[in-house]
């Protein structure tokens, strides 16, 4: 089969072009990985063409072996459509977890994303706590999300608790929260340790002053966590301008309603009384 024929090729495709179109990749911003699965890569083996091993940058050893469909570095998520092979690589990960290389893509040269480190521990994370369910992790630069690392607390408990009070689903569609990673300088091992040490808990973390990862386990609930969130956050922020007092909002009383019947189980840390 034609590598860009598959259908997670074309899911992958169609989810950067998704992000494209909400305005949250300006230039080259954010980035996209998914972990492809065993059949998947036998299904488009013929078109592989492997060069050089490369370092990853950190140790991800509970990846040994896998195979991952990632945006090339510096390139840009509005180009992902129009030229696959030029935006996008397929990779490898060696049997010690310490080295990639690519196999299908890049056709006019480059490397995987700089937050390369960021997507692979993060899988490694998610990997271990979803028993394997979870395949895509994704980089967005979402304006009002980002807004909001000037103006709120960097806690968890800020960003979550505000974004669930911001519209009824939130709690329903993101009930472990959003950590958050102070500024740190992006593109390397540090943010990366940081990053996935919060995916052990939760399925979205911001990264101040610059944008948002999610996971989950396909390319439509991850891109339907990010939009809920950035939505929540655009939501936040409108209503900020209109005053800066909520008049009214939902109480702890009443998520805690809504957890029973939407059988969710939202953490007790978030419903503090203010
Ligand atoms: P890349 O072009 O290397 O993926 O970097 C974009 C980005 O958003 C860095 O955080
Ligand atoms: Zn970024």
């Amino acid at each position: 089969m034609k590598f860009t024929d598959a259908d997670f090729v074309q899911g992958f495709m169609r989810m950067a072009n998704d992000g494209w179109e909400q305005g949250w990749h300006e230039r080259n911003g954010g980035n996209l990985s998914y972990r492809v699965k065993d059949e998947e890569v036998e299904s488009v083996r013929e078109n592989f063409e492997p060069k050089e091993w490369q370092p990853i940058g950190t140790s991800v050893p509970g990846l040994a072996r896998e195979y991952f469909l990632v945006t090339g570095s510096g390139k840009f998520f509005r180009n992902v459509i129009l030229k696959p092979e030029d935006s996008l690589c397929m990779i490898e990960i060696d049997e010690a977890g310490e080295n990639y290389r690519i196999v299908w893509g890049l056709v006019n040269g480059g490397r995987p994303t700089s937050e390369l480190p960021s997507h692979l521990m993060n899988h490694e994370v998610k990997k271990q706590v979803t028993d394997g369910k979870y395949r895509v992790i994704y980089h967005a630069h979402t304006t009002n999300i980002i807004a909001l690392t000037f103006v709120l607390p960097l806690t968890a408990e800020a960003f979550t608790r505000e974004l669930w009070e911001m519209a009824t689903e939130c709690p329903v569609v993101f009930p472990s929260g959003i950590g958050v990673v102070p500024w740190m300088v992006p593109g390397g091992r540090e943010i990366a340790v940081e990053t996935s040490k919060l995916m052990k808990e939760y399925d979205v973390a911001v990264w101040a002053h610059h944008g948002m990862f999610a996971a989950g386990e396909d390319f439509d609930l991850t891109f339907g966590l990010m939009h809920t969130v950035e939505k929540s956050a655009e939501i936040l922020v409108k209503m900020r301008s209109m005053q800066p007092q909520k008049r009214q909002t939902i109480t702890p009383e009443q998520f805690r309603a809504l957890a029973r019947d939407f059988n969710v189980s939202l953490p007790e840390k978030f419903l503090f009384e203010k």
